[in-house]
């Protein structure tokens, strides 16, 4: 239906009422849109814009960077609306009846990943200081239509979106998830479709757990057995896998394609079995050990007194820093119970600076605090709140990841199908219900990077486990990150996350149904 057509038949309200029935469709308010996370502010004023076959995207000027944020726009709207939404640039703003994205640059409350979305019934104006800025806020394009446009077939319309301006910006700087691909692998494909589905949601990082006792997932080129050896295993005795090389910076790229960074993590000096089993000579018995494929942790170390050590983790820092590029390498650092301690604090001391030799800034589990802490090393809090403090008091930035709240892995409840509990259970509104800012006395907010929602995967081998897990708790630590504490409330919050349970339903993501959340609540835009 085009526009001028359907205008006509607004003229009877007979006949609207008997349309709104037929379709659907409901009146629109911008303020009562199911945006997650939700948006810093919105003001709404009652009227609506209509996607139709008119309607093109322009964006300012001919930067290829702007036409591919346009691009992706009109490739997640294409398929269900049948639209054909074209990608234009132009200087000026456009006619009406279109989606103009442009960046300003003046608006400091903004910053990197702000925008102002306008929309009236006559335009979508989306600004931004930054490129991310726009992409974060075609997410919120994207959430205000009806959730059947994720859909990957032809949809009914009307397409219509809500009017008003949104301003929005993150709490956060640092909003991630982390997979580990060491228990299980998953492949490429399984990556991206996660990397999407953080995006969707405004988050940032992707934290890849990338080696373990269970398997080396990244090629070494220097040190080709890791993968050839360390790699064929996963727990429960699976094929295992890994990266080639190529393959990841084909992630990095999607990734960044999505304003995400990939942060990759090596685990030392516990959590090495892998290497251990790959290359002999890494053993303080100089005997390779047998691969792995159990669940319990904290049985390996590399052998903090030899050199070749020191050449190996060199040699791995250099290759995979040649392959990031973001700030941040993750050494891990977790449950290395079989380090001696006076072993454990000079091998940590030693590895920061082999990273910020090769031009990363560190990440590391909590336990480095124990280590004196370089300048810009983050401490990942997942375990001890004390170990936290040490790393604030030693000047450095928390990233917030605590496994009673934020555990990915952990059950929901005693009847959950995956995961673990050595936590807790965390409900989807326990994992909601909870203030980065407000856990330790010491840890304020100027000290906090941001958050993550990690999940480890023991239990989990496939995509649809995973997601089980993922979601659709994942959407609650994206708000968490991304909007102010005084905005957020469970009760309100539920019911914009059942909303979302078409939206994830349209995306095909296989989510946890909580008993908390009325999915009945159906969109019914
Ligand atoms: C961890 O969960 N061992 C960081």
């Amino acid at each position: 239906m085009t526009k001028t057509k359907f205008k006509n038949l607004a003229l009877g309200g007979f006949i609207l009422a008997a349309f709104v029935s037929q379709t659907g469709c409901k009146p629109t308010d911008l303020s009562k849109e199911n945006l997650i996370p939700k948006p810093v502010s919105v003001v709404a004023t009652g009227s609506s814009f209509d996607l139709t076959d008119q309607t093109d995207i322009y964006v300012q000027g001919e930067a290829a960077e702007l036409i591919q944020i346009g691009q992706f726009l009109a490739d997640k709207l294409n398929p269900s609306t049948g639209l054909g939404i074209e990608v234009k640039t132009t200087i000026e703003a456009p006619g009406p009846g279109n989606i103009f994205l442009s960046l300003s640059g003046t608006d400091a409350e903004l910053g990197n990943e702000g925008y102002e979305l306008t929309i009236t019934d006559k335009s979508v104006n989306l600004v931004a200081n930054q490129p991310a800025g726009l992409f974060r806020g075609i997410q919120s394009i994207r959430q205000i239509l009806p959730s059947r446009v994720e859909m990957a077939d032809k949809q009914k319309g009307p397409w219509k979106l809500a009017t008003g301006t949104i301003r929005d910006y993150p709490s956060y700087g640092y909003r991630g998830s982390m997979l580990d691909v060491a228990r299980h692998f998953f492949g490429v494909e399984d990556v991206k479709n996660l990397i999407d589905q953080l995006a969707y949601y405004k988050m940032n990082v992707l934290h890849l757990h990338l080696s373990d006792d269970q398997g080396w997932r990244i090629e070494i080129k220097s040190w080709p057995n890791l993968t050839a050896h360390g790699g064929k295993t996963e727990v429960g005795g699976g094929e295992g896998g890994f990266y080639t090389q190529e393959q990841y910076s084909d992630i990095v790229k999607y990734a960044q394609d999505r304003y995400i960074t990939i942060v990759p993590e090596i685990d030392m000096p516990g959590h090495t079995n892998a290497a251990l089993a790959s290359y002999a000579e890494l053993n303080c018995s100089g005997k390779a050990t047998e691969l792995y494929t159990g669940r319990e942790v904290g049985f390996s170390t590399l052998c903090t007194n030899k050199e070749v050590t020191y050449k190996f983790i060199d040699d791995v820092i250099r290759e995979l820093a040649a392959l990031t590029p973001g700030e941040y390498l993750h050494i891990g650092g977790d449950e290395s119970h079989v380090t001696k301690i006076e072993d454990y604090i000079p091998f940590m001391n030693r590895v920061q600076d082999m990273v910020i030799a090769h031009g990363k800034k560190v990440f590391a589990w909590d336990e480095i605090a124990l280590a004196t802490l370089k300048p810009n090393t983050v401490v990942q809090y997942w375990a001890k709140a004390e170990n936290a403090v040490k790393g604030v008091e030693q000047g450095a930035k928390v990233l917030i990841s605590p496994a009673k709240y934020a555990y990915l892995d952990m059950q929901y409840d005693s009847t959950s199908t995956y995961g673990l509990h050595w936590a807790g259970y965390v409900e989807v509104d326990k994992g909601y219900n909870w203030d980065p800012a407000n856990l330790e006395p010491t840890i304020k907010k100027e000290n906090i990077i941001g958050i993550e929602a990690p999940l480890w995967t023991e239990t989990v081998g496939t995509r649809e486990e995973a997601e089980y897990l993922i979601f659709p708790r994942l959407l609650g630590y994206a708000e968490i990150g991304w909007t102010p504490t005084e905005l957020r409330s469970w009760d309100e919050y539920k019911i914009r996350l059942a909303n979302h349970g078409e939206r994830m339903k349209a995306m095909k993501i296989s989510f946890y149904p909580s008993k908390l959340v009325n999915w009945d609540a159906k969109d019914k835009k």
